[in-house]
């Protein structure tokens, strides 16, 4: 829902967009502890308690994303978010929109595949999780990092504002 009178994000929306991406750039980069349970499981062998502990930390910080994705898709619901800025051309705010909706579904697909991988033992799950699903998450970061410099500095807009301070 986009309200077009909103000119900010809630502050409980911006809290929780930061702590997201504080998180899932931490499970993104650190996954070397994941990747050798991941191994040892799918190589038949068992793991020790110490690569449990350790993997498990990277499950947890997944499950907490899942959580606070459900939280900040019922705010999003409930408050609705700031509509584009006209100073972006159509087709920009269309595929603004649609990659913020693509952040939304890998939200929960994401550590859905993950929970099936590590829990389940599925080793689709596991591919999928770990290929496509990574790479569209990064591929996703990476122009949403881009969009954002844009409109800092090229169509000159309150939008990183509105996502930090808030614009009043
Ligand atoms: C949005 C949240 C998550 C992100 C961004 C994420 C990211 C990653 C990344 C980058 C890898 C390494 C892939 C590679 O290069 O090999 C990985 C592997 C893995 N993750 Fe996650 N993860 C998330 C949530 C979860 C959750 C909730 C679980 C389980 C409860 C999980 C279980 C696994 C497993 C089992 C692997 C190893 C897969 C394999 O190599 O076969 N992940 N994850
Ligand atoms: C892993 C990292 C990130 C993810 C997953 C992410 C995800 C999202 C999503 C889904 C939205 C849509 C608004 C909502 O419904 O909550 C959003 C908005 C926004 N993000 Fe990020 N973000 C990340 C990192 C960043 C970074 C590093 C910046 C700064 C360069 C940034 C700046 C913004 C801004 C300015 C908005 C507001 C856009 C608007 O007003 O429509 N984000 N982000």
């Amino acid at each position: 829902m986009t309200h077009s009178t909103l000119v900010s994000f809630s502050l409980a929306q911006r809290i929780l967009h930061w702590i997201m991406a504080a998180l899932i750039v931490f499970n993104l980069l650190v996954t070397d502890a994941m990747e050798e349970y991941a191994n040892v499981f799918f190589g038949g062998r068992t793991s020790t308690p110490d690569q449990v502990n350790a993997a498990n930390i990277h499950a947890y910080v997944g499950i907490t994303i899942l959580v606070l994705a459900i939280i900040r898709l019922c705010l999003r619901l409930i408050q609705g978010v700031p509509a584009e800025p006209k100073e972006e051309p159509a087709l920009l705010r269309f595929v603004a929109k649609t990659s913020h909706w693509a952040f939304y579904a890998l939200f929960f697909v994401m550590p859905f595949a993950g929970i099936g991988a590590y829990y389940f033992g599925n080793k689709t799950a596991a591919f999928a999780h770990a290929g496509p699903m990574k790479l569209v998450m990064w591929a996703l970061i990476a122009a949403h990092i881009l969009g954002a410099l844009v409109h800092q500095f090229y169509w000159k807009t309150d939008v990183v504002k509105r996502m930090t301070s808030g614009v009043r």
